[in-house]
């Protein structure tokens, strides 16, 4: 096993190298900006709005439902923690290593009331939809893991602003240094509705009104007085081995869904970066960053023995799971009674079938990070 710091250099004189490439080269489809300025603000603190990406804790405080889910159970968080914290992955997260880059703690999950909230808070709730809960019972889709969607996380923020902060200019000076990030969220959304036999033009119609949630949300950030805002598109859901194990079985239903899956992510996110656009005509001092997961996705895999991971048989596998090609049974998942576990998780992009390993995390929030030091021009 490599030591982490010694790959963390090694990543570091590989990126450095890569990025003297033309920056789109890594996929996140920003241009950067020229500049000799000084740095006019250094991030103090995070808020995290989103779903299982970036949960640090708050769905297995929630609810009975989050108590029994099996990220609060071994071998979730063994690689780093050695015991769960309701992190869907065997460590840390996006979010965890783009706090350690800014130089402050993790974030505490917002439900945790005994915690700090110093540094940023996080209200990302695994399993949650970008929708409300009473928009998609009007379609007949239920969230069978949470109910609580975008916009129960934003009045849990309007809440802790309005417990901290005397009135919205004083909200204004606290937030002048703190970073946003809204999402990744939405992928739920559509796939409850496919679970639930929705049919995909219903589906795809749903985009619009799952991007309308997200920019909604961020329009409330913005009225919080946030400033600096990150938003992720979707991954490439249809390329993860619980949809790949779908593809493998030929059943002609599933290989459908899967495929609509993969243009569903890249629908979701074309409109999601007009509708950013557009929001960025209306909000001209509010700076607004789309990074690309899908692209950023995409360049890990095609790059992924140079960063160490296994070889090819390997590479689509789920670290933990069990069945087929891609080590994935929806019956018998990453968690549950005698389901192996590989010994280096660290040889694997995949750790269960749905969710990454921390050493596939660590690697896109390197590249995550670079977009946040557009921030700070
Ligand atoms: C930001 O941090 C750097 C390094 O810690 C420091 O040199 C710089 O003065 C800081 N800038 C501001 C505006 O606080
Ligand atoms: C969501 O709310 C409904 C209505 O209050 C409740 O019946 C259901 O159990 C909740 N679902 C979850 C997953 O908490
Ligand atoms: C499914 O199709 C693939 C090739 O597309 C084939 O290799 C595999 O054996 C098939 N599986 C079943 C269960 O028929
Ligand atoms: C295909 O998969 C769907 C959903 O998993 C299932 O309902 C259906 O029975 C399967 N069809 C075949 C032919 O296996
Ligand atoms: C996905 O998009 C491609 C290109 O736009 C199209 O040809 C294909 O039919 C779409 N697939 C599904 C399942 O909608
Ligand atoms: C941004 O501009 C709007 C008016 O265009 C103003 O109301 C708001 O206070 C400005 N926000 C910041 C942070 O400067
Ligand atoms: C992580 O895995 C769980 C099930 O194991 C799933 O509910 C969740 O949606 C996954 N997260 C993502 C981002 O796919």
């Amino acid at each position: 096993m490599v030591n982490s710091k010694a790959f963390d250099t090694m990543l570091l004189l590989y990126l450095s190298f890569v990025f003297l490439l033309p920056c789109d080269v890594l996929g996140f489809g920003y241009v950067p900006v020229s500049n000799s300025n000084p740095r006019s603000c250094n991030i103090t603190s995070i808020y995290q709005l989103g779903d299982s990406l970036s949960d640090t804790g708050n769905l297995i405080i929630e609810s009975p439902n989050g108590v029994a889910s099996a990220f609060a159970r071994l071998p979730y968080g063994e690689s780093f923690f050695k015991h769960p914290t309701g992190r869907c992955s065997d460590g840390l997260l996006m979010i965890d290593f783009m706090a350690k880059a800014l130089n402050i703690p993790r974030l505490n999950p917002y439900l945790n009331r005994d915690a700090l909230f110093n540094h940023g808070v996080n209200f990302a709730v695994a399993g949650a939809t970008a929708l409300p809960v009473e928009f998609l019972a009007d379609k007949n889709i239920v969230n069978p893991l949470t109910n609580s969607s975008l916009s129960v996380q934003l009045d849990w923020m309007w809440s802790h602003f309005n417990s901290i902060c005397y009135d919205g200019q004083d909200c204004a000076a606290k937030l002048k240094c703190a970073l946003f990030i809204v999402g990744d969220i939405g992928s739920h959304d559509y796939y409850y509705a496919f679970s639930q036999g929705k049919r995909m033009e219903d589906v795809n119609n749903m985009v619009i009104d799952v991007v309308e949630a997200i920019i909604e949300g961020i329009t409330r950030v913005i009225q919080i007085g946030g400033t600096k805002i990150i938003v992720p598109g979707s991954f490439p859901l249809g390329q993860f081995p619980a949809y790949l194990t779908a593809r493998q079985a030929n059943n002609s239903t599933t290989l459908r869904k899967q495929r609509l899956l993969y243009n569903l992510s890249l629908h979701h996110n074309d409109e999601l970066k007009k509708r950013l656009q557009m929001l960025k005509r209306d909000y001209k001092n509010i700076t607004i960053i789309y990074v690309d997961y899908h692209n950023a996705f995409d360049r890990l895999m095609e790059n992924a023995p140079r960063f160490g991971f296994n070889g090819a048989s390997d590479l689509r596998k789920a670290c933990c799971g069990v069945g087929g090609r891609f080590s994935f049974n929806p019956s018998r998942l990453c968690g549950a009674a005698g389901v192996p576990v590989c010994t280096n998780p660290d040889g694997y992009v995949m750790w269960d079938g749905f969710n990454l390993t921390q050493k596939a995390y660590r690697i896109l929030a390197r590249w995550l990070f670079r977009s946040v030091q557009q921030l700070c021009i």
